[in-house]
């Protein structure tokens, strides 16, 4: 089977590319401190990343590989669903090799390699979400296999791309507990990482499997829930399941929207949802 990968060409980005990566850099590493999680903003220090120039994911392999035994590949971008598998499988995690163009700073189509890299590599770094990710890319490939892929891709969506976690972290009147970033696809976004954290508009409800394998996502826009890990171990319980029998129980009963909150829900913050009323009064 193609495995999609191709050579980076470190040389072939322009400086229009690697100011693209400077812009996004420069405002993601400036904000993160405050809103991701401590293992997302170690993992990031840790990598061989700055703001000058797109990385070179030889240089990245060097460090991240000796420490979870994960590395970068490059691919040209969205790959289909059975190569992402067996990458993931195989802890190869596939970037898009391209970056947007600064006319799109905030807005992406497809992966590029800011997201991947900058968004997914920091939590790599770290080895609950090393192992959860190789797990999940064998569980994908079942999944496929037996038809449960919507299911199962939902898991992922609410993980690793938007995922939050508790965090305890010193307030004006000592610690307190605080909700935190490690889903790749807010640590990525500038306008997202405040939204999912600090606005008053989204669902904010505590992570529970089965109530996540039945909720249908946005992607079009910022969610209307993040659900939350109580803390980043919960993923290797999460790897350790048999999904079988919870596939077998979502065979029936209901699915949810990306906005509901249910009765069993516990509810971190319930949203005002202003923010999805407006985009709707503005698309009438
Ligand atoms: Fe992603």
């Amino acid at each position: 089977m193609d495995d999609f990968t191709i050579p980076q060409n470190w040389a072939h980005y322009s400086a229009a590319d690697h100011a693209v990566w400077k812009t996004l850099f420069e405002r993601q590493t400036a904000m993160l401190p405050q809103l991701a999680c401590r293992e997302f903003v170690e993992g990031m220090h840790a990598l061989p990343l700055n703001a000058e120039t797109i990385p070179d994911f030889a240089a990245l392999n060097d460090v991240l590989k000796p420490r979870t035994g994960w590395q970068v590949v490059a691919v040209p971008g969205l790959v289909p669903d059975e190569v992402f598998f067996e990458h993931l499988a195989h802890r190869r995690f596939p970037s898009g090799n391209f970056i947007r163009g600064a006319d799109q700073l905030d807005y992406l189509q497809e992966p590029d390699v800011f997201h991947d890299v900058f968004g997914h590599v920091p939590m790599l770094m770290h080895p609950v979400m090393a192992d959860f990710i190789q797990l999940y890319g064998e569980a994908g490939l079942r999944a496929q296999r037996i038809g449960k892929l919507t299911e199962l891709a939902r898991v992922y969506w609410y993980t690793v791309e938007f995922g939050l976690v508790k965090e305890q972290v010193q307030g004006a009147s000592g610690a307190e507990e605080a909700l935190r970033i490690y889903g790749a696809g807010i640590a990525s976004s500038f306008t997202e990482s405040g939204f999912a954290v600090q606005s008053p508009s989204p669902h904010r409800i505590g992570f529970d499997l089965e109530r996540v394998m039945r909720t249908h996502y946005r992607i079009d826009d910022f969610q209307e829930c993040y659900f939350v890990l109580d803390s980043l171990d919960c993923l290797l319980d999460l790897a350790r399941i048999d999904f079988d029998p919870v596939y077998e129980r979502l065979n029936s009963g209901p699915n949810y929207a990306p906005g509901d909150v249910l009765p069993g829900d516990k509810v971190f913050q319930r949203g005002d949802r202003a923010y999805v009323r407006a985009q709707v009064t503005a698309s009438v």
